[in-house]
Formats: C-alpha cells, sequence, structure tokens
C-alpha cells in the first residue's frame, strides 16, 4: 500500500519545507483557514472518525469540540513522549516528516482558538526534536507560524519543550504539570484538560500521530477517510513491530489487518521459530497467544481476546520465551517509571517485582500467584492514572495463558494452595 502517513518513505527531502510543499504541504491548512470556519474543521475531524493514535482511541473531533467556545486562552499539546515499551512511530513521524505534524497541529489550533501549540518530546528524542526545530523556523520564516499566517486574521506560535525521559510524562496530566514545571504526576480528573490544563487553561491534548493524520483529511474529506478500515476504527495507523519477527519495525496498514498478516510483514518469525505470544500494546496490554492471530488491529478486536489494541506497538514472542521472566521484565518497567504519588501502584509495583524476581531465581513458594493475585487486586481501579491497570496487565494475563510456567518456577507445585490460586485466574 502507498504511504499515508509514512510518505517520506516514498518522497525523499519531505522534511525540508519546499519538498513538502511541492507534494501538497500545507494545503489543508490553506483549506481550514481561507475556506472553512473552525466549527466547519471540528466537523470534518469528527465525521472522519479519527480517533487518538495515543492509546485509548478518544474521538479527536469530539475532543476539540469539547473546549469552551468563548475561552480567551487555549492551548495545544502534541504529545511526543513516547515512552511505551516497543513504541517508536512518533520518533520516525517528528524525525522525518515534522512538517506534516505541525500542519495537523496548526489546523488544530485555529479549529479550537488557540494561539500557541506546544509540542512535548520525550527527553531523548533529540534528533526528532532538533528536525521538529528546523522546520517550525521554516514555518516562521514562510508565513506559516507567527502573526497572520498565510496572510490571515490567524496567529499562532509554536513551542518545543523536552522531557527528561519519564514514561508518566505522557499520561496527559503529568506532561501538563511537567510543562509547567512542576512535577511531572498526574492529577485525579476531572477536570479534565479541554477544561482546565495548561496553566488551568482549556487545553487539547492529542498524539504525534493524531496530528499527522489531520492535514490529509482536510485534503481529502472525511469520506476518504472512512473508506479506510472498519466502522469504528477508522483511517491508516502505524503499527511498531518489535521482538522476534525477522525485520523490526514501523509498518503503516489500514485498520483491520490482522496481527498474523502483521507478523508476515515483518518478515516472519524471526530464524523460524514458531510464534508464543504477543503484547498488542507495548507492556500494558495483557499478553494474546496464537488463537487471536486473526483478530484485527482495531480498537475493538482484541476485545473478545481480553486485551487491547492500545498505541499498536507489537511486541511478539517466540516459542523460546519464558513468559516468566517477560512478565518480571515488564513489571520492572511499570515499577521503575511509577511516579509514587499514590499508593496502591507504589507499592504493588514494587511487591509484584519482588514476588517475580524470587519466582525466577528459584526461590518462589506456592503463595506467590496467590501474592500476586492479591496485589493485583489491591490496585485495580484504585490508582490515580492507568499506570497502575497497565502494569497488572502483563503479570495477570501471563498467569491467565502460561500457568504452567509459573508452576514450573516452583518446587513441589502441586499442592492444593497452588491449584487453588490458579483456578482464580
Ligand atoms: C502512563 C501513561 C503514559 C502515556 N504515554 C503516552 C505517550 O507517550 N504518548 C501519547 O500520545 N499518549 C500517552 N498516553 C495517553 C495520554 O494520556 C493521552 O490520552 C493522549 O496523549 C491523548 O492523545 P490522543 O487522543 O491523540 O491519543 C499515556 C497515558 C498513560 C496513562
Ligand atoms: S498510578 Fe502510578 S504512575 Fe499513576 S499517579 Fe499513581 S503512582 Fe503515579
Amino acid at each position: 500500500m502507498a504511504h499515508i502517513l509514512l510518505r517520506h518513505r516514498d518522497v525523499e527531502n519531505i522534511h525540508k519545507l519546499d519538498v513538502y510543499r511541492a507534494n501538497g504541504g500545507y494545503e489543508g491548512l490553506k483549506k481550514a483557514l481561507t475556506e472553512m470556519t473552525p466549527a466547519e474543521v471540528i466537523d470534518v475531524v469528527r465525521a472522519s472518525g479519527l480517533r487518538g493514535r495515543g492509546g485509548a482511541g478518544f474521538p479527536t473531533g469530539i475532543k476539540w469540540g469539547f473546549i469552551p467556545k468563548d475561552a480567551e486562552e487555549v492551548y495545544i499539546l502534541i504529545n511526543t513522549d513516547e515512552s511505551e515499551t516497543g513504541t517508536f512511530k512518533d520518533r520516525e513521524l517528528s524525525e522525518k516528516n515534522p512538517h506534516q505534524v505541525i500542519e495537523g497541529a496548526i489546523i488544530a489550533a485555529y479549529a479550537v482558538g488557540a494561539k500557541r501549540i506546544y509540542n512535548y518530546f520525550r527527553g531523548e528524542f533529540m534528533d526528532a526534536g532538533y528536525a521538529m526545530e528546523e522546520a517550525v523556523q521554516e514555518c516562521y520564516a514562510n508565513g506559516l507560524l507567527g502573526e497572520n499566517i498565510l496572510g490571515t486574521d490567524f496567529s499562532c506560535d509554536f513551542v518545543c519543550h523536552y522531557g527528561a525521559g519519564a514514561y508518566i510524562c505522557g499520561e496527559e496530566t503529568a506532561l501538563i504539570k511537567s510543562l509547567e514545571g512542576e512535577r511531572g504526576q498526574p492529577w485525579s480528573k476531572p477536570p479534565f484538560p479541554a477544561i482546565e490544563g495548561l496553566y488551568s487553561k482549556p487545553t487539547v491534548v492529542n498524539n504525534t500521530e493524531t496530528m499527522a493524520n489531520v492535514p490529509q483529511i482536510l485534503v481529502n474529506g472525511a469520506e476518504w477517510y472512512t473508506s479506510m478500515g472498519t466502522e469504528k476504527s477508522t483511517g491508516p495507523k502505524i503499527v511498531c513491530m518489535s521482538g522476534h519477527v525477522e525485520n523490526p519495525g514501523n509498518y503503516e496498514v489500514i485498520m483491520g489487518t490482522t496481527y498474523r498478516e502483521l507478523i508476515e510483514m515483518a518478515g516472519g518469525m524471526r530464524d523460524g521459530k514458531a510464534f508464543k505470544a504477543l503484547l498488542p500494546s507495548g507492556g500494558s496490554g495483557p499478553v494474546i497467544t496464537a488463537d487471536a492471530l486473526d483478530a484485527p488491529l482495531t480498537y475493538e478486536g482484541l476485545d473478545a481476546h481480553n486485551s487491547v489494541m492500545g498505541s499498536a506497538s507489537v511486541i511478539v514472542m517466540d516459542e523460546t520465551t519464558d513468559m516468566v521472566w517477560a512478565a518480571q521484565k515488564m513489571i520492572h518497567f511499570f515499577h521503575h517509571e511509577s511516579c509514587g504519588k499514590c499508593t496502591p501502584c507504589r507499592e504493588g509495583t514494587f511487591w509484584m517485582e519482588k514476588v517475580l524476581h524470587r519466582l525466577m531465581n528459584g526461590q518462589g513458594t506456592e503463595k506467590d500467584i496467590e501474592t500476586l493475585n492479591s496485589v493485583a487486586a489491591q490496585m485495580k481501579g484504585r490508582t490515580l492514572c492507568a499506570l497502575g491497570e497497565f502494569a497488572i496487565n502483563p503479570v495477570l494475563s501471563t498467569i491467565r495463558l502460561f500457568p504452567e510456567e509459573y508452576k514450573a518456577k516452583v518446587k513441589n507445585s502441586q499442592s492444593e494452595d497452588w491449584e487453588k490460586a490458579l483456578a482464580t485466574q
């Protein structure tokens, strides 16, 4: 398929303004500013069915519509924190075709009446940041940012900001706190950012890939966009393939492509080994097994398999993978990245990592699975943000799908207690 979001792979030097413009760049912005009212822009995005690519899949047009019409100060925040395990799509988009993201964000700013856009980068994304800063300077020099954009009444600024490499700062409220210069910790919603966001003003937070979709929706229309994908999951999606596949990398597909097809696209299983399981949403979503490989990549596609598409970072694992080890790696990440603000997550991730470490080191007891279940139950629904919910997913799903691997870690594993604990899964 021709690339839509990954057009830079087909068009050399599209990161440069003149090349981007020669290939239809900023036509979407021109159309919005000169032919459409802000409300019409929101209507087209709503009709396209575009949903947030940051993971939660909230409809973008509806989110923009939440911004109060009479607000005097509104902000757009592009979320380029991208710290989920196995996710690297926003990095490629920012490095290789920054104008596409900038154009989408200026269109969003016009739609909601924002005069300032912030792009919050993961601290380590310096190359992405340099590419974006260069593109921003080109825009200022060519009347695409600053005062009277494209000769219209609309004016808007663009600021790049760099975090310090914290996963939690991808969560929108922690991101806002970090941008304000405070400790990057989430707050309990409501208030939602659309009402009280950056500097307590209405704010739209959108993922980088979400923004990248906007220009072509404006140019080609909502119908073109809904002609791709399924009824509830429209358009193209960049999938980050990693793990035990021959050719890891970003793959742009139309929503509805199956996980089996994705593995084939990535060159199949590495060294011809057999497939065992995959994490469909980096470390955050429950593991799936071979019975789910024909499920479509959509927001709802994995419902029947108790999992989620999330931001579509697919980590593939072959027959050689120890699933208890995989769960330990994931919980290590979440424990390390927990911001510590709420007790269930701060303590729960700590204890789950400790227990898994013990299991992995041959010192597990029959009670360990019960302890993992109990800690997870005390975290579920009790944490301030979704990080705590994400953290329990790889642990509980591997216990559910691979009980025998946990069992094998414990000596004398046939006791009644052990069977009872497994049966609760
Ligand atoms: C722990 C955590 C980390 C997150 N990291 C990111 C991230 O790196 N990038 C992102 O776009 N969204 C991330 N999100 C989701 C954001 O809070 C928010 O929903 C998203 O930026 C909204 O944009 P969208 O509607 O375009 O998806 C994260 C959420 C949580 C709970
Ligand atoms: S769930 Fe974890 S990351 Fe989120 S606020 Fe609580 S301690 Fe912080």
